[in-house]
């Protein structure tokens, strides 16, 4: 990733943030609709799953400038993911349920180079924490 992208990625999801609830509702709602055999692994009320998975790529967001450092919690966190039944070939929907959802709340600032920026970014948490 170059150092345009991870600003890309960073001002991006900066806009995102104020609507955070309502993005975590389209992403899980995609998500469902796209690869509904990934329902099952989560649980019934979704309400928790929700805030930790945008407070974590929060933290991956803000990080990214630095991956090395949190390199090692994503790792732990693919382990985990592995603990939870998700297979490797479940990180594609995933990532596509993501890259639409951040269309839908970006708008016209979901540009070529954001959505590029954040497919680079997906894919090298992804990698991670398959490996
Ligand atoms: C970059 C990719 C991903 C990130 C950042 C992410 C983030 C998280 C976080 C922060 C949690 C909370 C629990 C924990 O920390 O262990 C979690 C749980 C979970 N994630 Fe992910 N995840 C990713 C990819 C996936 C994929 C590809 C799937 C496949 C469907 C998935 C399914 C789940 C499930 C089933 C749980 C546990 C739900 C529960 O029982 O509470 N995640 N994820």
């Amino acid at each position: 990733m170059t150092p345009q992208q991870v600003e890309l990625v960073q001002t991006s999801f900066e806009k995102v943030m104020p609507i955070a609830a309502t993005a975590a509702d389209l992403f899980y709602n995609r998500l469902f609709e796209i690869a509904p055999a990934t329902r099952a692994l989560f649980p019934k009320d979704l309400t928790e799953q929700k805030v930790k998975l945008m407070s974590m790529l929060g933290t991956a967001v803000a990080n990214l400038h630095k991956l090395d450092t949190i390199l090692p919690a994503v790792k732990e966190l693919g382990a985990r993911h592995k603990g939870y039944g998700v297979t490797a070939v479940q990180y594609a929907p995933v990532g596509a349920a993501l890259l639409w959802t951040l269309e839908q709340g970006l708008g016209t600032d979901f540009t070529p180079d954001v959505k590029a920026a954040w497919t680079a970014t997906y894919n090298a948490l992804a990698g991670v924490m398959t490996s």
